[in-house]
């Protein structure tokens, strides 16, 4: 038990400790603790259930097997609740509140008297939140992940969110699929508890966090309704206690060691593009900058792995049966620095020794017979994007890497929406579409650039064509897509003065995306450009003035080590 092992804390380690002590077990006893309970060490359960968060609707029974778990181990479990980040139900995108949650999460760690903390998120933006707010409080944390959904069945397919949803919608747009199947499918997509099906955002984040060390080794992957995740969840309870008793901290977890092990899994799984903008802003946290030269050459050295959608074939109950991250990370051993430190306090190497090694190489592959050759991401520059940008080579399509097109020009998210569909729209399957405005300043930084292929090209059974924006993309899409184009000025760069007819190139072998428009007109342009009013009230007004760019992970510049936008863009 843990208060045999001499633990001090809980209700005692603040102010006061005589009067503030006795004043709070006087209100905790009035939840109906016993006198015994009080005296305990407390582990706090950072939860997020919500109307609104589908992906995390087995929060009550992890909230339990946790709280059992922790008790035990001979401590208090107190569950408290924090913002909770469903997807798809945030407008303007759920981007904007992922900040807003890391400091809640940060602030009632640091203000509650817990002595370390187990945090529960699954859904895209709340792993993320959750380890910057851990990795700035710097208590003893665990992560938990609420784990990916099954999939559901449509006339014999397996179906999954979301890889699936765009499949069928094109289908739909296409005029491939009837109205009354789409309303079928509608029903078939997201059929259990859990996080998207596919290596989207919340499994890459997962992933992520099971390497960096912030999670128990082998439960990124277990399905959210297996058996396995409330024993994970029992686990994660007992080892928050002992991260009591043996401090280790989340700064000697994520360090710029397993940062770029976390790199070498993202591009080895083919996760997702939003990660990178995430790991960024974890790292940042921490003063860990991974330069994007490097972030190249991991992506040129580590090879795709892993077979799941959205790039390949199977879904994350696949990859849990193959063997999960534990497997990926003995294929890639020999590029991993093996003497990072996890929760449980063990190397890297020592984890992997102890491993067995059973694999399903339908879904896991060897290195030496890897899916592809190279990672699924890179980072792009040229003067269109002067802080870089970032392509997902495996979800594109290999015929367009080499191009130069004439650019289609979208003012806005708008303008987007209402002429993309217009019969006259002067585009061709050449062309490349431009979207503005689309960045963390102007518009949050929604999953908009993943432009819908326009519907006059996708009646010519066009089904790719070059698109380039500020935005992000969901982790689930796939296309010949530029994202995340990072600007000098957030709204007054120069992807803001390209004009219709200008001519694009992008060049995946030199990692270039460039507008070949001479450099005295675009000087010429952006002095006469006016930039659009940011918003100034409220939290809006706060993420406005304070949000970086996806350079330095979008998050606030008084958030970072820095505490200031020294080395990230504004
Ligand atoms: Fe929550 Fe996809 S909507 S993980
Ligand atoms: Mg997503």
């Amino acid at each position: 038990m843990a208060e045999d092992k001499g633990i001090k804390g809980g209700l005692t380690n603040y102010g006061d400790k005589d009067f503030a002590s006795y004043l709070r077990r006087s209100f905790a006893r009035s939840m109906g603790l016993s006198r015994d309970m009080l005296d305990k060490p407390i582990v706090g359960i950072a939860m997020t259930p919500s109307g609104f968060n589908n992906c995390h609707r087995s929060m009550p029974d992890l909230v339990e097997a946790v709280s059992r778990g922790v008790l035990a181990a001979g401590a208090l479990p107190r569950p408290f609740p924090t913002v909770s980040l469903g997807e798809v139900f945030l407008k303007p995108t759920s981007m904007v509140y992922r900040n807003l949650m890391s400091m809640d999460t940060e602030e009632m760690v640091r203000a509650q008297p817990v002595d370390a903390v187990v945090l529960i998120g699954g859904c895209d933006k709340t792993v993320p939140a959750q380890l910057m707010g851990a990795a700035s409080a710097d208590l003893p944390a665990v992560q938990l992940v609420t784990g990916p959904m099954m999939t559901g069945r449509h006339k014999g397919e397996r179906l999954g969110a979301c890889t699936d949803c765009g499949r069928f919608w094109g289908k739909f747009r296409a005029g491939e699929v009837e109205a009354e199947e789409i309303a079928e499918i509608e029903g078939r997509l997201a059929t259990t508890a859990g996080t998207c099906a596919v290596m989207g955002t919340a499994s890459t984040m997962a992933c992520i966090a099971e390497t960096l060390g912030m999670s128990l080794p082998g439960t990124a992957a277990i399905p959210a309704v297996h058996a396995d995740r409330l024993v994970a969840a029992e686990h994660c309870g007992k080892l928050a206690v002992e991260l009591i008793q043996t401090p280790r901290r989340p700064s000697e977890i994520i360090t710029e060691k397993s940062v770029e092990n976390a790199f070498r899994v993202l591009m080895a799984v083919s996760g997702s593009t939003n990660a990178i903008v995430h790991l960024t802003a974890v790292a940042g946290r921490l003063g860990i900058r991974i330069a994007p030269e490097r972030l190249n050459q991991i992506s040129d050295e580590t090879p795709v792995l892993v077979d799941l959608k959205p790039v390949g074939e199977g879904y994350m109950e696949d990859f849990f049966a193959a063997g999960g991250v534990g497997a990926v990370l003995r294929e890639i051993r020999h590029l991993l620095h093996l003497d990072t430190v996890d929760v449980t306090g063990q190397t890297l190497a020592e984890r992997l020794d102890n491993e067995p090694d059973w694999v399903d190489r339908r879904v896991i592959r060897s290195f030496d017979d890897p899916v592809s050759d190279e990672g699924g991401l890179i980072s792009l520059t040229g003067n269109i994007a002067p802080q870089g940008a970032i392509f997902k080579r495996a979800a594109a399509t290999q015929g367009l890497f080499e191009v130069e097109g004439r650019a289609v020009v979208f003012e806005s998210l708008e303008d987007l929406a209402n002429r993309v569909d217009d019969t006259d729209l002067d585009i061709t399957a050449n062309d490349i579409m431009v979207l503005k405005n689309a960045g963390p300043v102007a518009a949050g930084m929604p999953e908009a650039g993943y432009l819908p292929i326009p519907k006059k090209l996708a009646r010519q059974g066009v089904k790719d064509i070059v698109r380039i924006s500020d935005a992000r993309m969901s982790g689930t899409a796939f296309g010949t897509i530029v994202l995340h184009m990072s600007l000098k000025a957030a709204v007054s760069g120069p992807l803001a003065i390209v004009q219709n007819g200008d001519r694009v190139r992008l060049s995946v072998a030199e990692k270039r995306i460039d507008l070949l428009v001479d450099s005295a007109e675009i000087a010429r342009r952006l002095e006469s450009h006016q930039a659009p009013e940011p918003e100034r009230r409220g939290y809006r007004g706060l993420y406005s003035r304070t949000v970086l760019q996806a350079d330095a992970g979008c998050d606030f510049d008084f958030l970072t080590h820095e505490g200031c936008s020294k080395e990230g863009s504004k």
